[in-house]
């Protein structure tokens, strides 16, 4: 079967990390073998990469710069390969998480942002980016994602951010969203039930909830 790039994307608290085992087990009920990753992370360096962009303090060049070094490292050694081989891949967030924080909530420069996109997602032989082939957008109000977040655990440098800050994540999130038809928005306001049957209901409207030949639906 023909790999499939799903992503997960919302601000801190709307809650896109409780469905991603949900996400696993419905697309292996169908036969298909699942890679599970996360941005920045994904691998032992971008890992490494990880911890600083989330615990150092740094300038907005050097954060996208960092953010987009462990993302060339898990598209070349777990993204490629495992879609390369058929694999769903699950990742939670992607680059529209850096259109999003360090274009929208940091206000860095967006031209910069795509001219790193293109140097990082290119693929040999091809025009076309690699870019997701579904984004799974969970849109929660700021002032609700924060009340979540309130106490929940010890917050890293974007999660202690004021409601402001994750105002302009959000606006640059439907920014990015806006006439891009790979984008599934998600009321993340919803229950948890009733944010989990707009997932499935996105999905199998996408019609890619097939089972994977020879294995039961
Ligand atoms: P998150 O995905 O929320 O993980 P956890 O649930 O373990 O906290 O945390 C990643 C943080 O990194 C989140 O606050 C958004 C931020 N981030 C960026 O600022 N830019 C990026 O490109 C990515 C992928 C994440």
């Amino acid at each position: 079967m023909k790999g499939l790039f799903l992503t997960l994307e919302g601000i801190d608290g709307a809650g896109k990390s409780s469905h991603i085992d949900a996400l696993e087990a419905l697309f292996r009920a169908r036969g298909r073998q699942v890679t599970r990753s996360r941005e920045p992370g994904g691998t032992p360096l971008a890992e490494t990469l990880r911890g600083l962009i989330l615990e150092q303090p740094m300038d907005a060049l050097t954060e996208s710069l960092l953010v987009f070094a462990a993302r060339r490292d898990h598209v070349v050694r777990v993204i490629e390969p495992a879609l390369a081989r058929g694999d769903v891949v699950l990742c939670d967030r992607f680059t529209d998480a850096t259109f999003a924080y360090q274009g929208g909530g940091r206000g860095f420069d967006a031209a910069v942002l795509s001219t790193l996109e293109r140097w990082v997602q290119s693929k040999t032989g091809a025009e076309a980016l690699l870019q997701p082939d579904i984004t799974i957008w969970f849109d929660l109000a700021p002032e609700i994602a924060a009340e979540r977040l309130a106490g929940a655990r010890v917050p890293d440098k974007f999660e202690s951010q004021p409601v402001e800050f994750f105002r302009r994540v959000a606006a640059g999130y439907a920014a990015r969203a806006a006439g891009e038809p790979r984008f599934v928005r998600i009321d993340a306001a919803r229950p948890r039930e009733a944010v989990w049957q707009q997932i499935e209901a996105a999905l199998a409207g996408r019609g890619l909830l097939a089972s994977a030949a020879g294995s039961a639906p």
